[in-house]
């Protein structure tokens, strides 16, 4: 028997360069002011749908390019690296749309998705609640059935692209009681009457994509609008955590090699006792350290992807839900890590923001705790060894 070659295919070499141009063209260029201003880069947005890459995941039935999940990673992976909040725009579109793809009829699948395709909206993901955030089964919002519709009344907290986004798969309680088992997931739109939105958070990092609660008062949707049957929105919202924790490893990549490219490029130009900095071994160490921590978390991300893209065809991978939480969890500890690094690498010139490094590690905390933090990942990945 052969052992298969391990190594990137080349479509996906040449879909990394691709997107590194356009990052370093039209994203990096804004990455610092999105980050003073805490607004919405709305021409990156542009920018990105202009070269199809705002939603690859979208499949060609819905009019999207059918990126598999390595392509995704790649992809948010290359635009994390120059900017992190333009990395929440296509993980973001995949993380509010996977429900759909997972569990919904084809008639929601055609309606929402394409327009998600075209750049014409973006799908935000709200199952967080003020006082459900790791407990996430504890959640408040209701959604009471009325005839042939259903009538939402709550507040999700925490919503990336809260505002910025046309669709939201919210989660509610539609039989209360019961636990997980009586929370079903809707498609809920930004027009729909009674839905308004938070002020937005002020936040230590990824200041660039906003994130605001989305408040639901009387909101009356269609039941078709409903994602799966009743009760089952809860378990479609964990299954896609098992699909999206793995782009979250990805933008932690993408800001980690973005900021040991940095350091990189600094320690051999940077002077002191007469000789660049790269001479110390003291630095080299802490480089190669960087770099191998890098690595790890990258093969483990890769090797999760590849699961991900085999259960979502049809070939369920029992150590999924594993291989996620171990990607997402290493790959933002590592970010932690290697962004303050960099930081120290650069000594006081690290620390200001006349360099890039300081945004990157406040941007590198937020992947150890959204999509669930770096202790429920460990909960998650004890239970599957014990279970
Ligand atoms: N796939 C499908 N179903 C799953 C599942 C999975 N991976 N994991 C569990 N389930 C099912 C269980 O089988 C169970 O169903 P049955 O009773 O029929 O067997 C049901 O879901 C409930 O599971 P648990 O009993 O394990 O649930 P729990 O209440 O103990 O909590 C948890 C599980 C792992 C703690 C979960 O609540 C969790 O992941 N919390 C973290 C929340 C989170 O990640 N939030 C992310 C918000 S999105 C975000 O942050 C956005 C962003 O980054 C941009
Ligand atoms: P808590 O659950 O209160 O946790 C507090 C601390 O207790 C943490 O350290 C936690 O690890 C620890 N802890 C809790 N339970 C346990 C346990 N059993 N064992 C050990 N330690 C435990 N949510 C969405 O639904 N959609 C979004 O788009 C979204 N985007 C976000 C964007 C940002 C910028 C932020 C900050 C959050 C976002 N979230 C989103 C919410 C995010 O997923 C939650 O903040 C996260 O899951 C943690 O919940 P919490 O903040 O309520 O913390």
């Amino acid at each position: 028997m052969s052992f298969p070659l391990y190594s990137l295919p080349e479509e996906h070499q040449m879909l990394r360069e691709t997107v590194r141009d356009l990052a370093d063209a039209k994203i990096a260029p804004r990455a610092a002011e999105a980050d003073e201003t805490g607004e919405f880069p709305w021409d990156v947005y542009k920018a990105l749908v202009a070269a199809d890459l705002h939603a690859v995941h979208v499949p060609e039935e819905y009019g999207g390019t059918g990126a598999d999940a390595l392509a995704t990673v790649i992809v948010i992976e290359e635009v994390a690296r120059a900017c992190a909040s333009s990395s929440l725009i296509p993980a973001v579109n995949k993380l509010g749309t996977v429900p759909l793809l997972l569990s919904a009829s084809e008639e929601v699948k055609q309606r929402y998705l394409a327009p998600v395709a075209r750049g014409e909206a973006m799908f935000s993901y709200a199952l967080s609640e003020a006082e459900a955030g790791s407990d996430a089964a504890g959640m408040k919002t209701r959604a009471v059935a009325d005839g042939d519709h259903y009538v939402l009344n709550g507040a999700k907290m925490w919503i990336t692209n809260a505002g910025v986004s046309e669709y939201y798969t919210v989660m509610a309680v539609t039989e209360p009681g019961i636990g997980a088992k009586g929370i079903s997931a809707f498609v809920v739109e930004k027009d729909d009457e009674g839905v308004s939105f938070g002020a937005k958070e002020r936040k230590l990092g990824i200041k660039g994509s906003p994130t605001r609660q989305v408040i639901l008062e009387d909101v009356r949707i269609p039941a078709s609008r409903m994602i799966g049957d009743p009760g089952t929105g809860f378990k479609t919202a964990l299954a896609t955590l098992d699909h999206t924790r793995i782009t979250i490893a990805a933008q932690a990549l993408g800001i980690a090699q973005g900021a040991l490219d940095y350091a990189v490029g600094y320690v051999k130009e940077r002077k002191q006792f007469g000789k660049a900095i790269a001479e110390f071994q003291g630095v080299q160490f802490m480089l190669a350290d960087m770099a191998m921590k890098l690595e790890a978390a990258r093969q483990l991300t890769y090797a999760a992807a590849a699961k991900s893209e085999l259960a979502m065809h049809g070939e369920p991978q029992k150590d999924l839900t594993f291989f996620s939480s171990a990607a997402k969890c290493a790959a933002s500890d590592a970010a932690m890590e290697i962004t303050t690094d960099a930081v120290q690498l650069l000594g006081g010139y690290g620390y200001t923001s006349d360099y890039p490094v300081e945004r990157m590690m406040r941007d590198a905390k937020i992947t150890q705790i959204y999509e669930g933090t770096n202790q429920i990942q460990r909960m998650v990945m004890a239970r599957q060894l014990l279970k």
